[in-house]
C-alpha cells in the first residue's frame, strides 16, 4: 500500500440468492451454525473500514451484524448497480477491495496480498482469478493476446461472438481504483440475459478506455468458489470442516472418526481433548485435555474442564461440566446448567439453569430447573423440580447429602434442608428441615380381593 492510497473494503450482500430456495438471505446462511457473511468478515484484511451492501432481508443482516456499517441497496439491480449505490459513501477512499458476500472461505492472507500487489501495480482494476474443473455459471474471463479483455457471464456467453470458452473465471474479488471507476460507472448497461448492471462489464469499459488491468490467478482454488446453491454451501462447509478438524488434530486434540465431527469456528479443544464423531461442537464450547465427548452428542458453549465425560447421545447447551464431572447417556443440560466436581447427571435427565454441587447424582429420569443441589445429594428416579406455576419460576434448594426418593414433585419454591430424606412418591409443598424425613404418601392398605 502506498501512503497515500486509502483502502476500504466493500463487501457485496444485497442479493436475494434465489437458488439457494430460501427465506433466509444468503449471506445469512449457516455454515457450522455461524452465519456466512461472519467468515467473510473474518477473510477481510486489518485496519480497513468495511462496508457491506445489503438489500434483501437488510433488517436481518442488521441485526446479526450490529456493529458493521451498512449501505443500503433498496432494489437489487445487479452487482454493478451495487457498486454505483455505494460510491458516495466511499467518496473518503482511494481504492475500495470489493469482494462478493456469497464467498465464504476466502483466506485472509490472500485479501491482503492481492491488495498489496494490485495498489503496487498501480492497477485501476485488479481481480482474482480461477481454473475451476468446472466454470459452471460463473463469469468467463477472457484474454487476448494473455491480457484480460473482458468477462462475460455464463448465461451471455455465446462462441460465436466471444470465442471459444475459457477455463478461466472471475472469482469475485476485486480492487479498484475509485477514481477510475467513478467514470465508467454510469456507462453499464443491463442488456444481458438477467437484466441487472454486472460490475464485471467494468472490465471492457475499462480495457476500451486504455486503463490498467490486472490478473491474479489463483489456479484451482475450491475456497475461493461463491456459494450459490445448496449444493455449493455444503460443499463450502465440508471444505470448513475440514480445514478446521486438521487445525485441531494438528495442535493435538484427539478426533476419532473425524469424519462426522462438526466444529464450528469459536470453538476450542485443548490438546488431549478426546472427542468421537459423529458430534457436533458449536459456539464458543471449550473441551479441556482429557476431557471426552462420546459419540453423537451436540453441544453449543458447552465447557467441558479437563476429565469431564459426556456421554453419547447427550445434548448440551450453555452448561458447564467440572472435572470429573459425567453426563448421559441421553443427556440433556440447557443453559446455566454448572456440574461441579464428579457430580453425575444420567439417561434421560433435564437440567436447566441448576447447580448440581460436587459429587451430586441424578442419574435417571429427572427435571431439575433452577436449583441448587447439594453436595453429594442424590436424586431420585423421576424427580421433578416443579419450577413453574404458570407465569413465574420458582427456585428449589436441596441440601447437601439430602436423599430425595424415587419419583417425588418438589413443588418450588421449596427448600429440603442438608441430609433430609424424601419418602419415594411425595409431593412436597413446605420446606424440609434439615436431617428430617418426609413423605406425603397415602399409607399403604391391604384389603381382600373381591371377585
Ligand atoms: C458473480 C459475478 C461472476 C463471478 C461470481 C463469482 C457478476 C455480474 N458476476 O456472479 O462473474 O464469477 O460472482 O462468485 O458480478 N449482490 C448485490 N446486489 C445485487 C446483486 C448481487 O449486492 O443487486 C451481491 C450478492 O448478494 C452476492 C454478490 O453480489 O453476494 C454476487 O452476486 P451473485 O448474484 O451471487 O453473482 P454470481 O451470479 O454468483
Ligand atoms: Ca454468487
Amino acid at each position: 500500500m502506498t501512503a497515500s492510497s486509502r483502502v476500504c473494503v466493500l463487501v457485496l450482500a444485497a442479493g436475494k440468492g434465489t437458488r439457494m430456495h430460501s427465506d433466509l438471505p444468503k449471506v445469512l446462511q449457516p455454515l457450522l451454525e455461524e452465519p456466512m457473511l461472519r467468515y467473510v468478515y473474518d477473510a477481510l484484511p486489518e485496519g480497513m473500514d468495511a462496508f457491506t451492501v445489503i438489500g434483501h432481508g437488510a433488517g436481518h443482516v442488521r441485526a446479526a451484524f450490529p456493529e458493521r456499517a451498512f449501505i443500503l441497496q433498496a432494489e437489487q439491480r445487479g452487482t454493478g448497480h451495487a457498486l454505483q449505490t455505494a460510491m458516495p459513501d466511499l467518496a473518503a477512499y482511494t481504492h475500495a477491495l470489493v469482494v462478493n458476500g456469497d464467498t465464504p472461505l476466502m483466506p485472509k492472507a490472500l485479501l491482503e496480498g492481492f491488495t498489496s500487489e494490485a495498489l503496487a501495480s498501480g492497477a485501476d482494476l485488479a481481480l482474482v482469478t480461477l481454473t475451476p474443473p468446472d466454470t459452471a455459471s460463473f463469469g468467463l474471463v477472457l484474454r487476448l493476446q494473455g491480457a484480460i479483455t473482458a468477462i462475460v457471464e455464463a448465461k451471455d456467453f455465446d462462441p460465436a461472438a466471444h470465442g471459444p470458452k475459457p477455463g478461466e473465471i472471475n472469482a469475485g474479488i476485486y480492487c479498484l481504483r475509485l477514481e477510475a471507476v467513478r467514470d465508467l460507472l454510469p456507462r453499464l448497461s443491463n442488456a444481458n440475459k438477467s437484466g441487472e448492471y454486472y460490475i464485471t462489464d467494468l472490465v471492457a469499459l475499462a480495457r476500451e478506455k486504455g486503463l490498467r488491468l490486472l490478473g491474479l490467478e489463483c489456479g484451482d482454488a475450491p475456497e475461493l468458489l461463491g456459494v450459490n446453491s445448496p449444493s455449493e454451501l455444503v460443499r463450502a462447509e465440508e471444505l470448513l470442516r475440514e480445514s478446521i478438524i486438521a487445525r485441531h488434530l494438528a495442535a493435538g486434540a484427539l478426533i476419532r472418526a473425524a469424519a462426522g465431527v462438526r466444529i464450528g469456528p469459536d470453538a476450542r479443544l485443548a490438546p488431549g481433548a478426546d472427542v468421537t464423531g459423529p458430534c457436533e461442537i458449536y459456539g464458543k464450547s471449550e473441551i479441556g485435555a482429557g476431557a471426552r465427548v462420546c459419540s453423537h452428542c451436540r453441544l453449543e458453549d458447552a465447557h467441558l474442564a479437563p476429565g469431564a465425560t459426556l456421554r453419547s447421545f447427550s445434548h448440551v447447551e450453555g452448561a458447564r461440566l467440572a472435572t470429573g464431572a459425567v453426563a448421559g447417556p441421553y443427556a440433556r443440560l440447557r443453559p446455566g446448567t454448572v456440574l461441579e466436581e464428579d457430580a453425575r447427571v444420567g439417561n434421560f435427565v433435564e437440567v436447566k439453569k441448576a447447580r448440581l454441587r460436587r459429587g451430586a447424582k441424578a442419574s435417571h429420569l429427572t427435571y431439575i430447573g433452577d436449583a441448587d443441589v447439594g453436595e453429594e445429594a442424590n436424586i431420585g428416579a423421576g424427580t421433578i423440580t416443579c419450577n413453574y406455576d404458570g407465569k413465574n419460576k420458582h427456585q428449589t434448594r436441596i441440601g447437601s447429602k439430602a436423599f430425595i426418593g424415587s419419583n417425588t414433585a418438589l413443588v418450588a419454591p421449596v427448600s429440603i434442608g442438608d441430609e433430609a430424606l424424601i419418602g419415594a412418591g411425595s409431593v412436597i409443598t413446605k420446606d424440609v428441615e434439615a436431617g428430617r424425613l418426609a413423605l406425603t404418601r397415602a399409607p399403604q392398605r391391604d384389603l381382600p380381593r373381591t371377585k
